[in-house]
């Protein structure tokens, strides 16, 4: 066996500035999940970190609409958040805030690292102020049209349509969106990440990355042909201080929300370390030349993993608080970035009530019922859309027929008739054959998985479910009970094991139903999960995260050995099967009361 490897899983950090919808984790969450679990299972050393994003304009937004504080508003979405990833499932290491101590510092000490070096300038820039209050207004209360596309409703900071990042003076005809006026522009002061520093190394680097989804390579290849130094610094007074004078003693100026978020995959390590005790552990990720970095994220994210956070890395080398002495901070090796999930053709959103919930869904549906379509259908490639017709089909057809029909036909016979993993007798080629299509699987589905091709992954495990399917149907173990009752013991101690194997191929994608019929065939242990809500004290201030003890489980990603003889446990259905009509018309009502 290859020596186990070091693989950071760095998820998009999802804002905490209201409830995420399905389309946020089928960016970021479950093809992340997938690719952890497979790699825990393949026994790799596996740091899965991310928090929310709880900084800028997003959250203070969230917080005038509600008339309430920032921080109430960041601490209620970042609880419901953080409750709604434990309930898919999503098995993160750390998964934290942005508004911790820790994070505060390393952000500072990156910050004041990169100054000193030259690499952050200052420059005068137009920021805009609005003419009713007099007050600043922050990019994403501003809006017009993109210069590069011309989409009239691009934002302040990004344009959602071509996704190029934006400053506000670009946009063309910009306008408040608070009351429609068009914002003043005033000269002030702010500090600039000096992006052409890094042009030459970011072109070279980005164009050797060869093995990146083409979409996140072109894309950044093109953004690097013309790079400007970025403002990293805001009006605002929410958000990290700027550890730099005169900017630190100004209660208005605080870090860019970009800027300290994507600190936060190194952040959250260090936290990680040190909250079990082991404060240099982050180390052997992130000065580890022979570690790799893997980025998952909805593509509006591109740019600030490919070209703004490696600038960040370039420039903070082996500096520093945490560099110093240590090497350099390591490079994505994958930035592995999902296209949109629409629903009935619309780009889902929170602010437009065209919105699924994670939280609602959760409530009416199972996790796996939702990972499962994500997994199938989801925008791995390009955008897809959510229908909850296509969703019932998938569940039903899919899910129970194939998969669910399997598990239950095999365990309800083999329990009732023989109570355990019945002795099989010689194997005929049709046992054997299943036998190896299903062994098969393993180093197939395997890197598929391992090279985010998800969708391709879960059609390989799902044929060989049916495959196995058709074997039971064909072999009728049930027919044979009576007559030839040696026969029909091998039939299913064949069938047992095939979804024992299935068990784990399908356990990246469907580790609730997994972890049921781990238990079922008589396994004790864990092969995916418990996730754990944990209170991390930072001196007297505390802070909840989601974490986990994966190191326990007992899975591995190999052929099934399960023994003859292991008692059975009493077998109950993985899935439920749904009315369509029943959902259809529920959730469509649901959807047009939101929208109302
Ligand atoms: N909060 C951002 C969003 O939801 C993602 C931040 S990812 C990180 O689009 F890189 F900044 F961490
Ligand atoms: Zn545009």
């Amino acid at each position: 066996m290859s020596p186990r490897e070091k693989i950071l899983i760095a998820v998009a950090w999802p804002y905490a500035s209201g409830p995420r919808h399905i389309g946020h984790v089928a960016g970021f969450g479950v093809p992340s999940d997938v690719f952890a679990r497979y790699q825990r299972l393949r026994g790799n050393d596996v740091l899965m970190v991310s928090g929310t994003d709880e900084h800028g304009t997003p959250v203070m937004v969230a917080a005038d609409r509600e008339g309430v504080s920032r921080r109430e508003t960041a601490d209620k979405y970042s609880q419901l958040i953080r409750e709604d990833l434990r309930d898919l499932g999503l098995t993160y290491d750390l998964f934290t805030r942005t508004t911790t101590r820790n994070h505060a510092r390393v952000t500072q000490d990156m910050f004041r690292t990169l100054h000193e070096r030259g690499y952050i300038i200052e420059e005068s820039q137009l920021v805009a102020f609005s003419r009713s209050t007099g007050q600043t207004l922050p990019d994403r209360y501003i809006e017009g049209t993109c210069p590069h596309c011309g989409f009239t409703d691009a934002r302040g900071d990004q344009c959602d349509n071509c996704g190029r990042l934006l400053d506000p003076v670009e946009l063309i005809e910009p306008r408040s969106k608070i009351d429609g006026e068009p914002p003043e522009f005033r000269e002030t002061n702010h500090l600039f990440l000096d992006l052409p520093a890094f042009a030459d190394r970011l072109a070279k680097w980005i164009d050797a990355q060869r093995h990146w989804r083409p979409n996140v390579r072109n894309f950044s290849l093109r953004y690097v042909e013309d790079l400007k130094p970025r403002p990293i610094t805001r009006d605002l007074d929410w958000g990290v201080r700027i550890p730099v004078e005169p900017y630190a003693s100004d209660d208005n100026k605080r870090v860019y929300v970009w800027f300290d978020a994507v600190i936060g995959y190194l952040s959250a390590a260090i936290e990680w370390a040190w909250e079990r005790g082991t404060p240099d552990a982050w180390r052997e990720w992130w000065q580890n030349p022979d570690s790799r970095h893997y980025y998952f994220m909805g593509k509006d994210n591109i740019t600030f993993h490919t070209v703004i956070w490696p600038s960040i890395l370039f420039g903070y080398g082996s500096g520093g608080e945490f560099g110093a002495g240590h090497g350099d901070l390591e490079l994505p090796y994958d930035v592995v970035a999902s296209e949109y999930l629409m629903i009935g053709g619309k780009q889902l959103s929170t602010s437009r009530n065209v919105s699924i919930y994670v939280r609602d869904f959760l409530s009416r549906y199972d996790a796996d019922a939702l990972r499962y379509y994500i997994a199938a259908a989801g925008p791995e490639t390009q955008d897809s859309d959510f229908t909850w017709e296509d969703f019932v089909r998938r569940n039903n057809d899919e899910l129970v027929a194939a998969w669910g029909n399997l598990v239950n036909r095999t365990l309800t016979n083999a329990h009732r008739n023989f109570g355990a993993v019945p002795e099989p007798g010689a194997l005929t080629p049709r046992d054997t054959a299943l036998l190896e299509a299903v062994a098969g699987g393993f180093d197939r589905i395997g890197d598929l998985i391992a090279t985010s091709k998800f969708k391709a992954a879960l059609n390989e495990a799902m044929s060989l479910a049916r495959s196995a399917n058709q074997y039971l149907s064909d072999e009728a173990p049930w027919a044979l009970l009576e007559n030839d009752r040696d026969r029909a013991g091998t039939i299913l101690y064949t069938a047992l094991r095939a979804i024992d194997s299935l068990k784990i191929l399908l356990t990246p994608f469907l580790p609730f139903s997994s972890q049921r019929l781990h238990e079922l065939l008589g396994h004790d242990g864990w092969i995916a999960g418990p996730l754990e809500l944990r209170d991390v004290d930072e001196d007297g201030e505390t802070h909840t995260v989601l974490t986990g003890d994966y190191a326990s489980w007992v899975g591995e990603w190999k052929p099934s050995d399960l023994a003859a003889g292991q008692a059975l446990r009493p077998p109950e259905p993985l899935f439920k099967k749904l009315d369509p009509d029943k959902v259809v018309a529920e959730e469509l009502a649901r959807l047009e009361a939101a929208a109302a």
